[in-house]
């Protein structure tokens, strides 16, 4: 199985790159992530956590010491993640390979590093807009540029309203590249009953574009 580029900017919704490197891990995937820096800034905002881009550890992303866990919004996640997805008995877990956003060294920024994909998730409306015009000035917007160029998979999960006509071309542009542009816009016909739910459905259907097989929200006209 060809590893997977996840990349989180600071746009808001950082549980759902918090979730959706969970559920790549128990699919044993490999996930090369990298983070900029108003990422970090939004996942302090939004779940309490302080990740060093400079001095990275996975335990900063995904809390294992139960302390760091209590009182934390991510134990609420937690409690409310879906079993099977997560269950221990999955082990051997996939890996993370983490690249500062300024090393432009790392394989990610080459075509010639294979990659099952690409996530941007949440993508900013500035990454958006860097990308669209090919500007590449940090390793996210540098790989995406490859992905896109070697006809790779390269999701892109915006998040922003109202959106103005700047941010809708750019999104088109993206899509007319190739890109999938999967917004952070959960559905309700599964009958969400908490904030999980919701999360479940944008994490599923990254999934589900990625070619991973994995039930995390019921699909309509499933019984
Ligand atoms: C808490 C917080 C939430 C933000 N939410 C959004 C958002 O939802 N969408 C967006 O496009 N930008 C949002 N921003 C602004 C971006 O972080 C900012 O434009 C930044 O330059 C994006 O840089 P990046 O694309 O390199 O991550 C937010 C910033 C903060 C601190």
């Amino acid at each position: 199985m060809a590893d997977i580029v996840l990349a989180m900017t600071g746009a808001s919704g950082a549980v759902y790159t918090v979730r959706l490197l969970q559920v790549l891990l128990a699919a044993r995937r490999t996930v090369h992530l990298t983070l900029s820096p108003a990422a970090a800034q939004v996942l302090h905002a939004e779940l309490g956590l302080n990740v060093n881009l400079d001095d990275f550890e996975l335990s900063q992303l995904i809390p294992i010491d139960e302390t760091e866990l209590q009182d934390s919004k991510l134990n609420m996640m937690r409690s409310q993640t879906n079993a099977s997805v997560l269950s221990e008995s999955d082990a051997p877990l996939g890996s993370v390979e983490y690249h500062h956003f300024q090393d432009f060294s790392a394989g990610i920024a080459s075509g010639s590093f294979r990659t099952a994909g690409m996530v941007i998730c949440p993508c900013s409306m500035g990454t958006l807009g860097s990308i669209a015009n090919g500007l590449s000035t940090n390793l996210i917007h540098r790989a995406a540029d490859v992905h896109l160029k070697e006809r790779r998979k390269l999701i892109v999960v915006p998040r922003e309203t109202p959106l103005g006509s700047i941010q809708l071309e750019n999104m088109k542009r993206l899509a007319d590249a190739g890109a999938v542009v999967l917004p952070a816009m959960p559905g309700f016909y599964h009958n969400p009953l908490t904030i999980h739910d919701l999360v479940d459905f944008v994490v599923g259907r990254i999934c589900d574009q990625l070619g991973i097989g994995v039930d995390l929200f019921k699909r309509w006209g499933q019984d």
